[in-house]
């Protein structure tokens, strides 16, 4: 499809049939040579690629398989580099045989040095990963990417999701680009501006009673029903791995390294886990030395199932029954990969850290007004738990900090003021202070209040 205006082409969100520029046929070939199908991440039983998540032999998640030596065979540094910018610069690295015909821009997101930020809170050499800067504003465009192109393959003919929020705007959007229905299901309570964003895409938003572990209960049972493809359940194989492109960024961002230290927060786990596995499979071909990297996971105090079997050192992730926090988008009481995200910050001698509320507020005011960059709740968790573990000595003086800051303040707007309402009204912030009448004299007034 092409968009005239004015006799301007425009630009589509239809892109080049295959990033690295071969015939489609030749594509595939070397697809089926280099993505083996499924396997179980439990007992290591292979399954054929398809819209299937659990092992037919012990119930244990299914993750995607490759021969990493046809990728090492096709893939060089130079070859990404060559490619235009977004997450199918990796495409060899992806569940997908070929860049999709549609979809929305995603990804190379900017690595930024954050100098101030990182005095404020003890760390000289802090790195942000900002990916609140994606299409629908956060890091879950990039896991949607790669289901919905899987979903297209598969021939499915609607998306859904169970959300606790992002993901929400992300598969409504990419639903709207490939011109499929999409079907939402969120939590009732969830922040307005999260539900908004999916319905402004067209998406069908189910409000539903309870928490997220209930809508995603609910959620199973439809998509067994109904056969949709919902992007973090029948689909989560390939969703997951859309997150190893963080990992690639980064790397490719350091010049082919790997940093001291990660920092990302946690919801089902699925994004910390992969960011080990997107590293691993690059020093696997050779794009990276493989030097040890300290994984360092943020979750809510409200919610922090993970982080309280980190810290009492145990192997089991007790679930959280009713979440109690502003950090809605990480409410995830019961995380899918909860027991390997705990596994991960303990080996890589990295931790996962529970972040109060008002530390994740004040983390959001200081990203903004030191940066420039306004995360939602979730980036507000990652700053702290950073901050935390600097404390704790987990990051250490003169290391390299990668934080990931994985959605936009905009969807979160009443976080930067929790507890801090009096003070802010006190400053007359806008929205909380009365108008003023729209003469100098009065503004002179305003100031000298
Ligand atoms: C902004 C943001 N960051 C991080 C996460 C963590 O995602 P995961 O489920 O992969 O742990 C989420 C999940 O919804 C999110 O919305
Ligand atoms: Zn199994």
């Amino acid at each position: 499809m092409t968009t005239e205006l004015l006799g301007e082409p425009l630009a589509t969100n239809a892109g080049p049939p295959d990033a690295a520029g071969r015939p489609a046929a030749e594509a595939d070939a070397q697809a089926d040579r280099r993505i083996l199908g499924l396997r179980c991440r439990a007992c290591g039983r292979p399954e054929p690629l398809g819209p299937s998540y659990v092992c037919a032999g012990c119930f244990g998640p299914l993750e995607v398989a490759y021969d990493l030596d046809v990728v090492r065979s096709v893939l060089s540094r130079a070859t990404i580099e060559a490619r235009p910018a977004g997450i199918w610069r990796y495409l060899e690295l992806l569940p997908v045989a070929n860049r999709p015909a549609r979809g929305l821009p995603v990804g190379s997101s900017p690595l930024l040095a954050a100098e101030r930020l990182g005095a404020a809170i003890g760390i000289e050499r802090l790195l942000i990963k900002d990916d609140s800067r994606n299409p629908t504003l956060s890091f879950k465009d990039r896991a949607v990417a790669v289901a919905v192109a899987r979903a297209v393959d598969f021939g499915m003919d609607a998306l859904a999701c169970a959300s606790t929020g992002n993901l929400a705007g992300a598969t409504a959007a990419a639903a709207a680009v490939v011109g499929l229905p999409a079907y939402v299901f969120v939590p009732a309570d969830l922040e307005p501006a999260k539900i908004d964003h999916a319905l402004a895409y067209g998406a069908t938003v189910v409000p539903v009673q309870g928490t997220y572990d209930d809508v995603n209960r609910l959620c199973l049972e439809i998509a067994d029903e109904r056969g949709w493809g919902f992007v973090n359940i029948n689909l989560r194989p390939f969703y997951a791995e859309g997150s190893k492109t963080l990992a690639f960024e980064i790397a490719e961002g350091l010049g082919w390294r790997l940093p001291d230290v990660v920092v990302a927060p946690i919801a089902s786990g699925a994004l910390f886990t992969k960011l080990a596995r997107g590293f691993d499979e690059l020093a696997a071909i050779g794009l990276v030395e493989r030097t040890p990297v300290r994984f360092v996971g943020g979750k809510a105090a409200g919610c922090s199932p993970v982080a309280g079997a980190f810290g009492s050192g145990s192997d089991i992730v007790e679930p959280v029954r009713t979440p109690d926090t502003i950090v809605r988008s990480l409410a995830i009481g019961n995380p899918a990969d909860g027991r390997q995200a705990v596994e991960l910050a303990r080996s890589s001698e990295g931790s996962i850290e529970a972040i109060p509320d008002d530390a994740t507020a004040e983390a959001i005011r200081r990203a903004a007004r030191l940066e420039g960059i306004y995360p939602e709740t979730a980036g507000g968790v990652t700053i702290a738990a950073a901050e935390a573990a600097r404390r704790r000595g987990i990051i250490r003086p003169g290391d390299e900090v990668v934080a990931l800051l994985t959605g936009n303040g905009l969807k979160t707007p009443d976080a930067f003021r929790f507890g801090v309402e009096a003070r802010l009204a006190e400053r007359g912030v806008p929205g909380l202070a009365a108008a003023i009448p729209a003469s100098y004299r009065a503004f002179e007034a305003w100031l000298d209040r």
